[in-house]
């Protein structure tokens, strides 16, 4: 049983979410955390939290939502008995580079909220590594680095401070070198994720991506490593229940 520890989800994205739910199921997914990162897509996650047993949450707002967040609704939010933890939240210096301290700001709000409720944290960090571990190391909280892509040393630094890595389509993406960070990387430290609808998995880069895909991420993991995929799905999923408290 394999379990995807960030997606989206909305109607928006697809036609018909039964469908890919079943698809998921059918392809032994049988657990996905959907990650509500803006007001819209907050409420609609805790809706089909509600209507699919599958389905658990995190939610918190993403640094593009810096002059758009509300914490008092954010905290209502995480009432919700689905939530699993607190994310996407931290710095995109990518696209918001002119709003740095704003997003500093923003993320610390959340992290000291998560450390409220001592829920993990799901972490989004582009084109911001250092800052992103410098107020990383002002908590003491755990989590995991979603879309991991970075290098072994960042690799080993967050795992030093108690964080997983996410690790998904990229890995298999022939342009990519993340597949030599994870040959180094113990699984114990690696948990699985599409970021559906984004980052498809070779050979269907391109397509639409759901949590069907996590075998093929697995598999690939299991190349790199040279074992058999079911220690990687068992031990993805093993680290995955344990850090969400998934029952
Ligand atoms: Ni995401």
């Amino acid at each position: 049983m394999y379990i995807d520890t960030h997606c989206h989800l909305s109607s928006e994205d697809y036609d018909d979410i039964d469908i890919v739910i079943k698809d998921n199921i059918e392809n032994n997914v049988s657990k996905i955390i959907v990650s509500g990162c803006d007001r819209k897509s907050i409420e609609e996650s805790i809706s089909l939290s509600k209507k699919y047993p599958s389905v658990y949450l995190t939610l918190g707002f993403h640094p593009s939502e810096v002059d758009n967040y509300d914490l008092d609704y954010l905290k209502e939010a995480l009432k919700n008995s689905k939530v699993v933890g607190l994310g996407e939240i931290g710095l995109d210096y990518h696209y918001g580079k002119e709003k740095k301290e704003k997003q500093k700001t923003l993320f610390r709000k959340q992290l000291d909220i998560a450390k409220s409720l001592n829920i993990p944290v799901v972490i989004h960090s582009r084109d911001a590594t250092l800052d992103t571990i410098n107020i990383l190391k002002e908590y003491n909280l755990k989590g995991v680095i979603h879309c991991f892509s970075g290098s072994l040393e960042t690799a080993k630094e967050y795992i030093k401070m108690g964080y997983l890595l996410g690790i998904g389509g990229v890995v298999t993406f022939k342009n990519s070198n993340l597949y030599r960070v994870v040959e180094k990387v113990s699984l114990e430290n690696i948990v699985l994720e599409t970021d559906s609808p984004y980052l498809t998995p070779e050979p269907d880069r391109g397509k639409k991506n759901s949590s069907k895909y996590i075998p093929v991420i697995a598999k690939k993991i299991s190349e790199v490593k040279k074992i058999d995929i079911e220690i990687v799905e068992k031990i993805t999923t093993n680290n995955a229940s344990k850090l969400f408290d998934l029952k």
